[in-house]
C-alpha cells in the first residue's frame, strides 16, 4: 500500500499554518510542505498575543496558507486522504478559524476530518522527525505549558509533572519584556545570555531537589525584577548578565526536574530512556545542552526536533492527524473547538496554577 496524505491546519495561537505530510504503512513520515505565517509583527507592539487581532489575522490568511501548502506539496485536495486541524487548546477565536476551514474543506471535498489536540501535535513530532518508539518521556515547554508527560501511545499520556504557576516560555517572555527586549522573548533572552556573565547575579532555583518533578517560575521572575530594579539604569552588559543568570537558573531547574522524572520512568521501562523535548523553548541551546548531559548520565537518548518543528507549525498537526488516521480515528463535522484540552485528562491542575494560559 502507498502512503496516506494528510493536510493539517494550525491556528491556535499566533501562527497561521498548513502542511501536507505523508505517512507510509510502516509508520514513517515525510513532510511534503510546511507553510507557517507568523503574526509576530501584528502583536509585537503589545508584547504578547492579542486574541482578537490573532483571530482576525487567521481569517485573513488561512485560505492562502492552505492553498500554498497544497501547491508546495504538489498535490490537489482530491489527492488528500484526510484533513486534520487543531481543535484546541488555544485561543478560541483562532482555533475556530482553522477548525471551521478544515470542516468546510472536508465537507466540500468529501474527506474525513480529524480533530487534533495541539499539545499532541508537539508530543508526536519526534515520531515524524526521528521515528521515536513508545514509550518515551516528554518535556513540553512552550508559552503556555511546562509539563513532563509519559507518552505510551497515540492518545495515551500520563502527566508526571507540571508548573504550579508560570510556564517556562512565559517566564522567558516576561523576563524579556521586563528588560525591554523584543517579543517573543525566548530567542532574545538566549541571544543576550550568550553575551553575559551568569555569575554576576544570584537567582533562586525554585523547587530544585523536590521529589515531585514539578516546576515553578514565578518566584524566579520576581527575583529577576528585583535585581533589575536594584541595578537600574541597566547597561546592555547588565541586561546580558541578568539574562545569562536567568538562563542558567532555568537550565539548572529543568535539568534537575527531568532527572527526577527519568529515574522512575527508566526503572519502569527497562532502562535506556528517551526524552523528547517539544514546544518553543526546546529551541534553547543552553537548556538543550544541559538535558543532553542528564540523558547521558541516565544512559538514555535526547531527541529534540529541528527548531521550526518545535515551534507551532502545520506539519505537527498533519502528522498527528496521520497517526490518528492510521489507527482509525475520525471526527464528525460537529466536533467542538476546545479552549482547554489537557493531554492527561485525569491530571488535576495544581494548586497555585490559577490559569493554564491560552497559548500552548
Ligand atoms: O510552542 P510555541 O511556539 O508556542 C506556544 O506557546 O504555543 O512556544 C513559544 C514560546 C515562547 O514563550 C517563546 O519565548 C519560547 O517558546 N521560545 C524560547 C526560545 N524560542 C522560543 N524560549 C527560550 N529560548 C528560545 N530560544
Ligand atoms: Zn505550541
Amino acid at each position: 500500500m502507498g502512503e496516506t496524505l494528510i493536510l493539517g491546519l494550525e491556528s491556535s495561537c499566533d501562527e497561521t499554518a498548513a502542511a501536507v505530510v505523508a505517512r507510509s504503512a510502516d509508520g514513517r513520515g515525510r513532510i511534503l510542505s510546511n507553510v507557517v505565517l507568523s503574526q509576530i509583527e501584528e502583536h509585537a507592539a503589545f508584547g504578547g498575543v492579542v486574541p482578537e487581532i490573532a483571530a482576525r489575522a487567521h481569517v485573513d490568511v488561512m485560505d492562502g496558507v492552505v492553498r500554498a501548502a497544497l501547491e508546495d506539496a504538489g498535490v490537489t485536495l482530491a489527492e488528500i486522504d484526510a484533513i486534520a486541524a487543531t481543535a484546541g487548546p488555544g485561543l478560541i477565536g483562532g482555533v475556530l478559524v482553522g477548525l471551521m476551514t478544515a470542516k468546510a474543506l472536508a465537507l466540500g471535498a468529501g474527506k474525513p476530518l480529524i480533530a487534533v489536540n495541539h499539545l499532541e501535535g508537539h508530543a508526536l513530532t519526534a515520531r515524524l522527525t526521528d521515528s521515536v518508539a513508545f514509550p518515551y518521556l516528554l518535556l513540553l515547554v512552550s508559552g503556555g505549558h511546562s509539563q513532563i508527560l509519559r507518552v505510551d501511545g497515540v492518545g495515551q499520556y500520563r502527566r508526571i509533572g507540571t508548573t504550579i504557576d508560570d510556564a517556562l516560555g512565559e517566564a522567558f517572555d516576561k523576563t524579556a519584556k521586563l528588560l525591554q527586549l523584543g517579543y517573543p522573548g525566548g530567542p532574545e533572552v538566549e541571544r543576550m545570555a550568550a553575551l553575559g556573565n551568569a555569575e554576576r547575579f544570584t537567582l533562586p532555583r525554585p523547587l530544585l531537589g523536590r521529589k515531585e518533578p514539578n516546576f515553578s517560575f514565578s518566584g524566579l521572575k520576581t527575583a529577576v525584577r528585583l535585581e533589575a530594579t536594584a541595578a537600574a539604569p541597566m547597561s546592555q552588559q547588565d541586561v546580558a548578565d541578568l539574562c545569562a543568570a536567568f538562563q542558567v537558573a532555568v537550565a539548572d531547574v529543568v535539568a534537575d526536574r527531568v532527572g527526577v522524572a527519568l529515574g522512575p520512568f527508566s526503572a519502569e521501562t527497562g532502562g535506556s530512556p528517551t526524552l523528547v523535548v517539544a514546544g518553543g523553548v526546546a529551541a534553547n541551546k543552553a537548556i538543550r545542552a544541559r538535558l543532553e548531559a542528564v540523558l547521558t548520565a541516565h544512559g538514555g537518548r535526547l531527541v529534540v526536533p529541528p527548531g521550526k518543528l518545535c515551534t507551532d507549525n502545520g506539519a505537527m498537526i498533519a502528522w498527528t492527524g496521520a497517526e490518528r488516521f492510521a489507527l482509525g480515528f475520525r471526527d464528525g463535522l460537529d466536533v467542538a473547538a476546545r479552549p482547554r484540552w489537557p493531554l492527561d485528562s485525569a491530571a488535576e491542575p495544581l494548586i497555585g496554577k490559577g490559569r493554564l494560559g491560552a497559548k500552548a
